[in-house]
């Protein structure tokens, strides 16, 4: 990913590798800012409020989390305490489960010892893997924006996305905004609808990243999608996952729902992009995914920059009025086109998932 013209990656190693560096996505977009993560209580400081976020950025973050913690107490407990402290900081991502289980389980029968050592190399592979998984996403995924590009020839392809689901919120590359990525770097001309993403507003990280890359787009209000899929202003909509079922159904951002039965409606293409580790295989219905209820004020209360920039916040909300902020919801894989994984994309479906994955397929 382009930072200011710099290749870097969302989280990197510090120099003397006794620490983490993460982009602090709180800053952003008005202000580019390494935090550095020194401890446990810092990975979950980072991840509980959001200065990572995104579910594979979140498990990257967390599998440092214990690596870090390691080196303080690299007993079975301090492992232990380690993955509970990190398990509890945000609900909805698996991505999160999915790499304190492994840390786990590669540090099981390591001697204590050696295990901070092991661990910071198992950190260093899962962000790896993170990285190669996202690329390999936005090959597939290029295929269909080429396939959409066939469509209207010499016209670009307009894609909509909701919340970010781009290199911000893994460690490289992105997953939905990926196969954008590899298409604008090969020369075909992408323009990005961005939905704003009330009430976080992710959208502007999106719009931001976008703008790293020089890639064309346009930050829409939440509610336009559905008309601009009416008049035929939108070839295909791309967006992430933050836990996909094994039967295809997807739990993601607040909002991505409402995109996907305008979708249906208008009979645009809706692909979400899936990296394996943000499929739940224990999972079969999506009311077994717990949704994370966060603050009111998010929903009060508007950040960003005033007339003379600088950092302002307003309330939006009269002070009498209750508020809920639900921050996930479930798109039944009945709206849903297909899934673009590190192996291919696959229709929505239990079966299609377990050809791609048949090591987790059920018997
Ligand atoms: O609450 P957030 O900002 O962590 O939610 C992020 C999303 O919903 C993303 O779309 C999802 O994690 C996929 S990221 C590649």
């Amino acid at each position: 990913m382009k930072v200011e013209g710099r290749w870097r990656r969302s989280i990197e190693l510090a120099e003397a590798g006794d620490a983490v560096v993460v982009l602090d996505q709180t800053r952003l977009p008005y202000a580019i800012a390494w935090l550095r993560i020194d401890d446990l209580a810092g990975a979950a400081r980072a991840i509980r409020d959001m200065h990572v976020r995104g579910a594979p950025l979140i498990g990257a973050t967390a599998a440092y989390g214990v690596a870090l913690a390691l080196r303080v107490d690299p007993s079975d407990a301090g492992l232990a305490a380690a993955r509970a402290t990190l398990a509890a900081t945000r609900p909805t991502a698996v991505n999160l489960r999915w790499a304190l289980d492994r840390m786990g389980a590669e540090l099981a029968a390591v001697a204590p010892g050696d295990r901070a050592a092991a661990a910071f190399a198992a950190a260093a592979r899962i962000v790896d893997e993170d990285a190669a998984q996202c690329e390999a996403i936005g090959r597939h995924g290029e295929l269909l924006l080429r396939a959409a590009a066939a469509r209207r020839p010499g016209q670009p392809v307009r894609v909509l996305t909701h919340c970010n689901a781009g290199w911000l919120a893994t460690v490289d590359w992105g997953t939905a905004l990926a196969p954008i990525y590899k298409a604008h770097e090969a020369g075909l001309p992408v323009e990005v609808w961005v939905d704003e993403t009330r009430p976080r507003n992710q959208g502007m990280l999106t719009a931001w990243e976008l703008a790293q890359h020089g890639v064309p787009h346009t930050v829409i209000a939440d509610n336009a999608g559905g008309h601009l899929m009416q008049h035929g202003q939108v070839d295909l909509c791309i967006v992430g996952t933050d836990r996909t079922t094994r039967n295809g159904d997807v739990c993601n951002k607040i909002g991505t729902y409402l995109k996907a039965l305008a979708a249906h409606d208008c009979g645009v293409p809706f692909y979400v992009a899936a990296p394996s580790p943000s499929i739940d295989w224990t999972v079969g219905e999506p009311a077994e995914i717990p949704i994370e209820e966060r603050a009111a004020d998010e929903v009060r209360w508007v950040a960003g920059r005033d007339g003379d920039d600088r950092p302002a916040r307003v309330a939006v909300v009269p002070s009498g009025s209750a508020v809920a902020n639900p921050a996930f919801d479930v798109t039944p894989r009945r709206l849903v086109t297909g899934l673009i994984t590190e192996r291919g994309t696959t229709p929505a479906t239990a079966a299609g998932l377990a050809a791609l994955f048949p090591e987790h397929a059920r018997p």
